[in-house]
């Protein structure tokens, strides 16, 4: 069992995977989940096909019907190269998607595959009557047809003690002999049947393989032992049968194997020069190639997978420390400063300009606060908002003086202006001024040459904060221009000086300020906000990519194939209360005693109706990876790769002490 604290990294990593301790581990019935990969289609390799017959092990003696059992008690041996056999397509297996019951959940999920009799067509995003439950994670141009190799099967059966499976059992398309994972090179073309395939991305596994499995292990187990299947683009389509032999056309260039390019990104280690050879791969899909560039953009500092998540510094400290307040400062009708100092004098450490930092007003009470002052300034500085009836708000803005101490965590965030040359847009409504507050500090203090747009909506010239500390910065900046938006100017508000435009910031508003191409789009307000003004960006060309936004609340959850629940507010779970140690999800202002029934955070999490993100639900995808802001879990499955420092993966830790969670 590994341990994880705020701010301190579990250790003993990198040797857990190849011990192999999984194995000896009981399936203990907790269930996990994965997304990620790209759908969009890449061009093809070119070169003349070259037919080339792969060498493959004997067809299994006795596959007869549709359960596999040719070499069950038989010891394991590899499939490739030794009996000189050719490789061929064992099964062709389809299936629409249905809704299972699990858990209680409904789940929709096309990973029941069964095998087709005679011949079935195979069409650029489909064998005919197969289908995906998840577009956003599995199917599509890239992954049209799942391979999964007979020797797979074999050491499954070997290595889970177990004689049930049957073709399609891991939700493949086709289930070939010969194809090893480990011979297998990404941009591999074959020519099987009529049609033409080339080899695009390893599988991305996700719990659904281990609802299918009946082993909840299973997503992990198969990234581990490096078995993890591969998935076909279709170049050219036309109809494949069982027993259609499979012969090469052409090799990947860079000669990277599936099993390769998948521990390249899922397990630690992560070479560069491997990842740039892999990025060389024309074929390699979109989203895998996506990852991979972001792993080789992660920052030194940053720890973690950023082809995972997106990667931040470590925490500067761990849990919470004493700050002073120095001043407290009214900057609109309802909104006022709070600069925070260390007690001894010492500058505070830095941060990234647009991250935020938690507050501790007193037990229970812990609210996150984007930072509004220069990332490199010797204080922090927050600006807050007074709610109506809001409890942290009210306190801010009534009880606290200079002079008060106040228990403080560390600046975090991935909402974090980018470094480059592009223009870029800071767009805010009401007082999610403060991160974007924040960048522009940044680039007046290196003053960017960058085209900066400082784009702010607010009610009136009362409750617009910072006006005058914006047009300082703007007038810094050499290439910097504003626009100003109040929905119900006040009487002394003059257009043309206070603002520059009456109503909402609508696509006509934006369209029309003559935004120039490529520009990095910061925004940050009310969820509302969010939506309209991104909707509106995307209107007029500025791709999802580069529009980043930032949420003063609970992010929104991913629970794919998950059926629609009714949403309900967090609330303590049902039953008898815990009497673990206190697990607080601060973004959804709710703390609860860990009780012993919950198998992890993430399961409490669920019974809580906390917003939650994942996939794999066993340490793989990285999907439910969460800032740890204080206290210290235990993993009781290990991670395949570790979360970044002061992070923690939900799904398969539970706490030590009580914990309080960025969630
Ligand atoms: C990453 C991040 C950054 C943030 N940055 C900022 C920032 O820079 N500035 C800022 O001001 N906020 C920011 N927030 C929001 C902040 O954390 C708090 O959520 C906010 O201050 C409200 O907290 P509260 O305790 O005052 O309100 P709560 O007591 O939590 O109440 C929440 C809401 O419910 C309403 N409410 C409460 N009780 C009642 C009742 N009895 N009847 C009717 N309505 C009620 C309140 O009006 C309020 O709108 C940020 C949040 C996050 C997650
Ligand atoms: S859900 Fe995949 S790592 Fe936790």
């Amino acid at each position: 069992m590994v341990l994880a604290s705020a701010g301190r990294r579990p250790n003993d990593w990198a040797t857990q995977f190849i011990s192999g301790t999984v194995a000896a581990t009981a399936c203990a019935a907790r269930w996990s989940a994965a997304a990620a990969s790209g759908p969009a289609g890449t061009g093809c390799c070119a070169g003349p096909p070259q037919p080339a017959r792969v060498r493959t092990a004997a067809a299994p003696a006795a596959m007869t019907g549709k359960v596999v059992r040719d070499s069950i008690g038989a010891p394991y041996r590899p499939a490739l190269g030794k009996d000189g056999g050719v490789a061929t397509l064992r099964s062709v297996n389809v299936g629409l998607p249905k809704d299972v019951l699990w858990r209680g959940r409904s789940v929709h999920t096309g990973i029941w595959k069964s095998p087709v009799d005679g011949a079935a067509m195979v069409r650029r995003l489909n064998v005919d009557g197969d289908g995906q439950g998840d577009l956003g994670g599995h199917g599509g141009e890239q992954r049209a047809v799942f391979v999964y190799q007979l020797d797979s099967y074999r050491y499954w059966r070997e290595f889970l003690g177990r004689d049930d499976f049957s073709y399609g059992q891991f939700g493949e398309n086709f289930t070939v002999d010969g194809l090893a994972d480990d011979e297998v090179r990404i941009g591999d073309r074959y020519r099987i049947g009529a049609a033409l395939f080339e080899v695009t991305q390893p599988r991305v596994t996700c719990y659904r393989v281990g609802i299918r499995m009946d082993d909840p292990r299973m997503p992990a187990l198969l990234v581990r032992h490096r078995r993890p299947g591969f998935y076909f683009r279709v170049l050219e389509e036309g109809a494949v049968r069982a027993g259609d032999e499979i012969v090469k056309v052409a090799d990947g260039p860079e000669a990277m194997t599936v099993a390769e390019v998948d521990a390249l990104l899922y397990l630690p280690g992560h070479p560069r020069d491997r990842i740039e050879r892999a990025l060389r791969i024309p074929a390699l899909s979109p989203g895998w190639q996506g990852s991979f560039r972001a792993m080789l953009a992660q920052p030194e500092a940053a720890s973690g997978n950023a082809g995972l998540v997106e990667a931040e510094p470590a925490p500067a400290w761990a849990g919470f420390r004493p700050l002073r307040v120095t001043a407290v400062d009214e900057e609109s009708s309802t909104i006022a400063s709070v600069r925070l100092a260390d007690p001894g004098g010492t500058p505070v450490a830095p941060a990234l300009p647009g991250q935020f930092l938690t507050v501790r007003l007193k037990p229970g009470l812990v609210r996150s606060y984007s930072l509004s002052g220069g990332p490199g300034d010797a204080e922090y500085r927050i600006s807050v908002k007074r709610e109506p009836h809001g409890l942290a708000s009210g306190y801010l803005h009534t009880h606290v003086r200079p002079g008060d101490v106040i228990d403080v965590a560390a600046p975090r965030g991935t909402f974090v202006l980018r470094p480059g040359t592009a223009p870029v847009l800071l767009v805010s409504g009401g007082v999610g001024a403060t991160p974007v507050l924040a960048m522009l500090h940044a680039l007046a203090d290196e003053k960017s040459g960058r085209e900066v747009w400082w784009v702010q909506a607010a009610r009136n010239g009362a409750e617009r904060p910072f006006a005058t500390e914006v047009s300082g910065l703007l007038a810094a900046l050499p290439n910097a221009r504003s626009y100003v938006a109040f929905s119900r100017p006040g009487p002394e508000d003059r257009l043309g000086g206070d603002f520059d435009g009456a109503g909402r910031l609508s696509a006509t508003v934006l369209g029309g300020l003559g935004l120039p191409g490529g520009v990095e789009a910061y925004l940050c307000g009310p969820s509302s906000f969010l939506g309209d003004v991104s909707a509106a960006l995307a209107g007029i060309g500025v791709p999802a990519g580069r529009i980043h936004t930032e949420i003063f609340g609970s992010r929104p959850g991913l629970t794919p194939g998950i059926g629609a629940t009714p949403t309900r507010a967090p609330h303590l779970p049902e039953g008898e209360p815990g009497t673990g140690p206190a697990v607080s999800f601060v973004r959804s202002d709710l703390t609860v005693p860990w009780p012993g029934s919950a198998a992890s955070l993430l399961e409490l999490a669920e019974a809580c109706d906390v917003p939650v993100r994942w996939s794999c639900r066993v340490g793989v995808c990285h999907n439910c990876e969460t800032g740890l802001l204080s206290g210290d879990v235990e993993y009781t499955t290990e991670p395949v790769d570790p979360p970044a420092e002061g992070n923690v993966l939900i799904c398969s830790s539970r706490p030590r002490s009580a914990v309080v969670l960025d969630l």
